[in-house]
């Protein structure tokens, strides 16, 4: 049996009942006109309005557009074209890099988990990109031409945006600017996933991704520089988001929920999948070393503003455990 979407994908006259989503309420949902904030990465040091813009971006939506995030355009295509290249190797080369059954990392199409049969239209490659020492690099193509030295540039400069946005949140609820970064560690955990959607002739039941929010304290995507897919969920209902050239998606993952009490959303997401054409992003999963505990920062409990949640180790493990049972991993650190 075929097990990558891509090679079904190639050669399929029929779609596979595993990926048919049967629950047409949850995959019902039109999407709405778009008004995802843009922010300008650039001001968010010297302008009070953009930091206020930022913080009203993150406490409605739970993310943004980046613009003028300091990452060159031409580099980003470069960023693009490796992804691609991975995927265009051939179902040989890429099986390699396989992932094993219960490792998230390596290539891969969607776990099988016992409360969510439907499985997503997409293949990944996943590798944890810093802290350099724990990448492994067995995963990592070794054929492919500058594929490291890329993935670790891109890696240490979506480091420094990321501190960058964690300082501003920081400062735009008047706390210390540190204050979420000092519960990352000494090092940070980041973990790259490169997402492939083949073209889905039979896009209206299918998930590209299904709906999730994510266990990262931030995700930067980078997203498809043609092919739209996303959507971001906010007061029940469906956002697109657009194509901005050369913006950075920005979320906030479940972590930053939680050291924020709460204020910062992690908004629910998802893919839908397109017809004709394929569609790679890049999301990159920034988040404290997993050995770090994690809880909402002192000052912002207040006798107004009880403390939400508890503070956990927010492994990857807790967050596939939760998963499973289909609940948020927010969701299981409540009060
Ligand atoms: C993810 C994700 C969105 C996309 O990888 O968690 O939400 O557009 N990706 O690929
Ligand atoms: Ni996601």
């Amino acid at each position: 049996m075929k097990n990558q979407v891509q090679e079904i994908a190639a050669d399929c006259d029929q779609l596979p009942e595993r990926f048919i989503c049967k629950d047409a309420e949850e995959y019902a949902g039109e999407s709405c006109p778009t008004e995802i904030p843009v922010i300008d990465v650039s001001l968010l040091t010297s302008s009070h309005s953009e930091l206020d813009r930022l913080k009203s971006a993150v406490t409605t939506w739970g993310c943004f557009q980046a613009i003028n995030h300091g990452i060159e355009s031409s580099f980003l295509d470069k960023v693009r074209e490796i992804s691609r290249l991975f995927f265009n190797l051939s179902a040989e080369e890429k099986k390699k890099y396989l992932r094993e059954e219960h490792d998230i990392e390596g290539y891969g199409n969607d776990m099988v988990f016992p409360h969510c049969k439907t499985l997503d239209w997409t293949d990944r490659l996943h590798l944890t990109v810093l802290p350099q020492h724990q990448q492994r690099l067995h995963f990592w193509p070794q054929n492919l031409t500058n594929f490291k030295e890329v993935v670790d540039e891109y890696s240490s400069k979506i480091e420094l945006i990321n501190e960058v946005i964690l300082k501003a949140l920081a400062r735009s609820l008047n706390l210390e600017e540190n204050c979420f970064l000092d519960q990352y560690g000494t090092t940070a955990k980041m973990m790259a996933r490169f997402n492939y959607y083949p073209p889905c002739p039979w896009s209206d039941n299918v998930w590209g991704l299904k709906p999730h929010s994510d266990g990262s304290a931030m995700t930067l995507l980078l997203q498809d520089k043609e092919v739209e897919g996303l959507q971001i969920l906010k007061d029940g209902q469906w956002f697109r988001v657009p194509i901005v050239p050369d913006a950075l998606t920005i979320n906030v993952g479940d972590q930053i929920e939680i050291m924020s009490n709460g204020i910062f959303k992690s908004p629910i997401h998802r893919v839908l999948v397109n017809s004709k054409n394929q569609r790679i992003t890049l999301a990159m999963f920034c988040m404290p070393q997993t050995e770090k505990d994690i809880g909402p920062v002192d000052e912002l409990i207040t006798d107004d503003t009880p403390r939400l949640y508890k503070n956990v180790t927010f492994s990857i493990e807790f967050y596939l455990e939760n998963y499973q049972l289909g609940k948020r991993a927010s969701e299981a650190c409540k009060i």
